[in-house]
């Protein structure tokens, strides 16, 4: 499953030094299978040629007003009607003013007019610039009217000089996208989802702790998700080598007692639980305040840590929330009676489990193999895929537990949705 598959795209291209970086927002969003079709005024064409927006977006940019499209329609009104999402990055003081003034004497300002698809803007220019009264008034306008603004970013600028008003970076303007997509279009809008990422940490002195080999990966595979099919995530995220990713909610836990304490306090606003994180079942008994030395530090004492998905268990029938709780299960030998074992102990309606011995599948890598058991007993092997589509997969299933329809799902490349 990709938000941006088929998506109808328009990218307004203005004249600034970052049009360069408007070309690889057009390589992303190509790659993700986007139709792209770019939109420049005249100064963006001073620095970079149409000819080369053209080839990376397989489409031929609009450059002015009269330009006509397809033959008959005019490009500007075709484009504006069937348009899912229009990106304007580079924007600059100048198009913004006009975007604000609602002028329409160039394609871009005439398409942002007669569109009704959301807006996302990403200005640049100097730091001057955006911070006068008169630009911070324009963007004001423009959010008023619902357009999403990402960056600018402090940095080096066109001058030379350091300072705020450099364009946001093209993998975070197409996350932005992706975001929008999903609020928009995505058919677990209104849903709310907690996930649990990670790995956790007990410590044992300040330099040394114990924790174990989860990397995080598919618990954020599957924020990212849920973001992206329009859910409102929480991650509430141990330990991870990758970073949480940008439009949910980030909580971070360090501890499994912290853990526990974050996901209570969510669980009222939680329809569906996922706990994805390696939560430790031991921690020292003492941690010591300083550096243990030899001699001292051989023979540790563990006790048990809070079980998270027991206690949000207890507290569910109480509180009618979450609808839904999914456990995972890392194992090493009999998966599936383990797993089974495993949902009945921790009242669970899903569990995903997998072999964490298999190179393939588990611990810090991109792919997984899982199998997905439910309390009905459905038991599913999935063969090996991306983690992302082992998270697709599962909110699918999620989905259709809840008894929704499954209007809006496309199957996506990777996935098995039997
Ligand atoms: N889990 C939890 N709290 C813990 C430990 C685990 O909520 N203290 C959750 C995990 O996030 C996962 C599920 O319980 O969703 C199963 O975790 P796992 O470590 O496989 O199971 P344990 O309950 O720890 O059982 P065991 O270690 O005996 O296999």
């Amino acid at each position: 499953m990709n938000i941006l598959a088929e998506k109808r795209i328009l990218l307004g291209v203005t004249g600034g030094i970052a049009v360069y970086k408007a070309v690889e927002i057009v390589s992303r969003l190509v790659k993700s299978k986007a139709n792209v079709t770019v939109l420049m005024t005249d100064a963006a064409q001073k620095f970079v040629s149409p000819l080369t927006f053209g080839a990376m977006s397989g489409r031929q940019p609009v450059t002015n007003l009269w330009q006509l499209y397809q033959g008959e329609k005019i490009g500007h009104v075709t484009l504006a009607h069937e348009a899912d999402l229009f990106i304007i990055a580079p924007l600059t003081a100048h198009t913004l003013a006009r975007l604000a003034q609602g002028m329409a004497n160039d394609p871009i300002t005439a398409t942002a007019l007669s569109t009704r698809a959301p807006m996302l803007l990403a200005p640049a220019m100097e730091t001057n610039m955006w911070e006068h009264p008169a630009t911070q008034a324009n963007l004001h306008t423009l959010t008023d009217w619902g357009a999403q603004v990402v960056g600018p970013e402090a940095g080096r600028l066109a001058s030379g000089a350091m300072g705020m008003g450099r364009m946001a970076e093209p993998e975070t303007i197409v996350e932005h996208a992706r975001i929008i997509l999903g609020r928009a279009q995505g058919p677990l809008s209104g849903l709310r989802i907690t996930i649990t990422a990670g790995g956790t940490r007990e410590w044992v002195d300040p330099v040394r702790f114990m924790g174990n080999r989860a990397s995080g990966k598919m618990g954020v595979a599957l924020a990212r998700m849920a973001r992206d099919l329009g859910a409102q995530v929480n991650l509430v995220y141990a330990a991870m080598t990758v970073d949480p990713p940008i439009g949910v909610n980030q909580i971070h836990a360090e501890r499994a007692e912290d853990m526990l304490r974050e996901v209570l306090h969510l669980l009222p606003k939680t329809d569906v639980l996922i706990s994805a994180a390696a939560i430790a079942d031991f921690r020292p008994v003492t941690t010591h305040k300083q550096k243990l030395k030899k001699g001292v530090g051989e023979d540790i004492r563990l006790e048990r840590t809070p079980d998270v998905l027991k206690a949000v268990g207890e507290k569910r029938k109480a509180l009618g929330m979450p609808k839904l709780v999914v456990g995972f299960a890392a194992e090493t030998t009999d998966l599936i009676a383990n797993a089974q074992a495993k949902m009945r102990k921790k009242n669970l309606d899903m569990i995903v489990v997998n072999d964490v011995t298999a190179p393939d599948a588990g611990f810090g890598v991109d792919t997984n193999r899982v199998t997905i058991l439910t309390r009905d007993g459905a038991v599913t092997p999935l063969p090996l895929m991306s983690k992302e589509d082992v998270a697709y997969n599962i909110l699918h299933r999620i989905r259709g537990l809840l008894g929704a329809p499954s209007i809006g799902w496309d199957p996506g490349v990777g996935s098995v949705l039997s």
